[in-house]
């Protein structure tokens, strides 16, 4: 077969990664930790041999030079796997509204590596499949698999430790995910850049990195015994100490907005009235709310009636990335 479609979920961190000990392979400087969200989905089809030239398509449009760059040493790790020369022709389409701020590179890069490899005949193990995602995207090593899942850092140079291992299923324990979109524009500094211009510069880089192995303990201790509030402790420091390292750099980085600090006291003040709600974000001012199924609707409510926020977009545990066709 030189055709198939895949479909992945994006997910999201709630032990944060920030920082790379190889670019070129995307090895990151610590593990990390996420939840696979059902909801925010990317749907991707490779044709092999359709095309002279490797094309991408998303949404029904030509991505461009920079998505396509992020999918290049996919499709060069998979050629090489299958021994194969043929160029790729790729169309992919999120469920999410593209435009609204969210990163779809982890569900993007996910989902091309499980069709990419499925067409060009190749039957891969998932640890294999995430370390080829990994080189698209670090975060795409994770959407491999679904429910709660741990990026591991590995420390061998070729990267061949360096996958996602599956912690708990999603059926294991059914938390929301809101997510508060407060600014739909695109980022100024992409993730590599910014992770590479905090580890050069900024003297917390080494603190965050030396934490996050007790927060990675802390968080799946917290999703082992299905305890939000301790979850919801580990996943905001981790959060806060991620944007407080680069704002740290030099020149300071700072991806959060006015609006994303209005929208942190929003669940701040949820959490007061005794709501149990965490928040956590991203490389972007858009801020993701984490709660059980029966706070969804105080948590919707209080959000909407922040001035701040132009839409909700729910989600929850998702799924391992699948062919559906
Ligand atoms: O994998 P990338 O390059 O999209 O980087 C993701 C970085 C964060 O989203 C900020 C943290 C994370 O662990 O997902």
């Amino acid at each position: 077969m030189s055709r198939s479609t895949a479909r992945a979920h994006a997910n999201i961190a709630l032990v944060k990664y920030w920082g790379k000990r190889d670019i070129a392979l995307n090895l990151p400087g610590a593990g990390s930790l996420s939840m696979t969200l059902q909801g925010l989905d990317t749907t991707t089809t490779v044709e092999w041999g359709a095309t002279p030239t490797d094309e991408l398509h998303v949404g029904g449009e030509d991505a461009g030079p920079g998505p396509l760059a992020k999918a290049l040493p996919v499709l060069d790790a998979i050629r090489a796997r299958a021994g194969m020369t043929e160029a790729a022709r790729v169309e992919s389409a999120n469920s999410f509204p593209t435009g609204a701020g969210l990163a779809s590179s982890a569900s993007g890069l996910a989902a091309l590596t499980v069709a990419a490899a499925q067409a060009a005949g190749l039957d891969l193990a998932p640890s294999e499949l995430s370390a080829i995602a990994r080189i698209g995207s670090g975060s795409a090593s994770r959407s491999i698999f679904g429910g709660y899942v741990e990026w591991l850092a590995g420390v061998e140079p070729d990267g061949s430790d360096s996958y996602a291992v599956p912690v708990f299923d999603a059926a294991h324990w059914d938390l929301r995910v809101v997510v508060a979109v407060v600014d739909a524009g695109k980022k100024a500094v992409g993730s590599t850049r910014g992770m590479e211009h905090t580890r050069q510069t900024s003297p917390y880089h080494r603190a965050y990195l030396a934490e996050v192995d007790t927060d990675l303990r802390e968080a799946k201790a917290a999703i082992a015994a299905r305890d939000l509030a301790a979850l919801g402790r580990v996943a905001e420091r981790s959060c806060l100490r991620m944007h407080a390292d680069m704002m740290a750099a030099d020149p300071a980085l700072i991806y959060l907005k006015p609006a994303s600090w209005e929208v942190i006291g929003v669940v701040r003040a949820l959490q007061e009235r005794g709501v149990a709600a965490f928040f956590t974000a991203d490389a972007g001012p858009n801020i993701k709310v984490f709660c059980l199924p029966e706070a969804v609707a105080a948590v919707r409510a209080a959000l909407l009636d922040c001035r701040v926020v132009r839409r909700l977009i729910g989600a929850a545990p998702g799924g391992p990335a699948v062919i559906v066709d």
